[in-house]
């Protein structure tokens, strides 16, 4: 009923609304007055954290997405090796897995049985399973070592978007703890990040409220049959989830490539008028990237490209180079994540609006799959 949508004409955009509250319950409790990350009710002992040597994600569909936004957390602040994978395919390949492993799934239903199986697997091979999860009780975390529970409330939209960003949130307090714990990080080091953190659920409320002009840029678009999401870094994953929601929800090719592999073969999916929206790392510190970015939409562009970029408040070179530009706040940018990925789901919610889908419920698709 409309009443359970809050005024909005779904559930999907309700939910993503619901983001910055959603993602500053998740931080909440996690972190003590010093900034320092308090996951007691992780329970794995600081022996068990440095007990690792390795550690493994697995998840399906968004959750993948998370975890390969987390690698790049993880790896950077542990110093620990991290491999995500699709969980329908980790126990498949004889994965190297030992009692120092530890092996991350993630499931917002707890209930996905690609998932659950990667676990088990994990399981005889004595690794230590953490999982992350929206449903208290449900048989993903029942069956882990340990758990940390995101707090995105129900989630009704079969395209999944507040459990996506809960889930950035509470890796970063994953990785930020196995860091303390395994003491790689200086205390005020972790406790700069736990600012920057905190400081994201505003971020994203400006995000939201400056999405308005996507309505518009989508009604252009919605002629394409064909879309694609080019990033680097963190853009990566993101590029990925922004193709995804397009794909489940609006029905359209949509396809998420790291920017630089573009050259090695997708750049030939361009025709004129082919829409690429370009997620443009920082200018700042990651200069090298942003330079690097900056000349793969060029290389677009040549080739008849639509260009959008998704890009940093204050970045003044990209605009130059795009036909829309849509702007987020500054952030850290191992963060970024948790606002670029907006405007995506946003772009996806009137993309399939304007084709006159059903949003909540797409085709062929459910919001939890119980089956291999
Ligand atoms: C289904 C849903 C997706 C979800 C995936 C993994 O395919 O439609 O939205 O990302 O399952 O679900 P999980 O509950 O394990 O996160």
């Amino acid at each position: 009923t409309a009443a359970e949508k809050d005024g909005y004409d779904t559930f999907m955009m309700k939910e993503i609304h619901q983001q910055p509250s959603v993602v500053a319950d998740t931080l909440r409790g996690r972190i003590d007055d010093n900034g320092h990350i308090t996951l007691d009710e992780v329970r794995l002992s600081e022996q068990d954290f440095r007990d690792i040597d390795k550690v493994f994600i697995v998840a399906c569909g968004t959750s993948y997405h998370a975890g390969l936004v987390t690698k790049y957390a993880l790896e950077h602040w542990t110093r620990l090796p991290c491999e995500v994978e699709l969980a329908s395919e980790f126990r498949y390949r004889d994965p190297v897995l030992d009692r120092s492993t530890l092996v991350i799934a993630i499931s917002q239903s707890g209930e996905t049985m690609d998932t659950l199986m990667a676990l088990r697997h994990a399981r005889t091979q004595k690794a230590r399973v953490l999982s992350i999860s929206n449903t208290v009780g449900s048989t993903i975390p029942r069956e882990s070592d340990a758990v940390l529970y995101t707090r995105a409330g129900i989630e009704v939209s079969v395209a999944s978007t507040k459990a996506f960003l809960t889930q950035l949130a509470a890796c970063y307090l994953v990785a930020l703890h196995i860091a303390q714990m395994r003491g790689v990080m200086y205390a005020d080091e972790v406790a700069d990040v736990v600012a920057s953190l905190t400081a994201m659920p505003d971020k994203i409320q400006e995000v939201l409220d400056g999405s308005d002009q996507i309505t518009e840029l989508a009604a252009q678009m919605a002629t394409s049959h064909r879309v694609l999401f080019i990033g680097r870094h963190v853009g990566y994953p993101v590029a990925l989830e922004g193709a995804l929601k397009l794909k489940e929800i609006a029905y359209i090719e949509a396809e998420g490539f790291a920017a630089g592999e573009l050259k090695h073969g997708p750049i030939s999916l361009i025709e004129t008028g082919t829409p690429v929206i370009a997620m443009v790392p920082s200018p700042a510190g990651r200069s090298l990237l942003h330079d690097k970015m900056i000349s793969n939409m060029q290389e677009v562009k040549a080739r008849g490209a639509r260009l959008i970029a998704i890009a940093e408040e204050g970045d003044d070179v990209t605009a130059a180079h795009a036909d829309h530009t849509i702007y987020v706040p500054k952030s850290p940018t191992l963060l970024a994540p948790l606002l670029t990925t907006v405007p995506l789901q946003r772009l996806a919610v009137e993309y399939a609006g304007a084709l006159g889908n059903d949003i909540d419920q797409p085709r062929n698709l459910a919001k939890s799959v119980t089956v291999e």
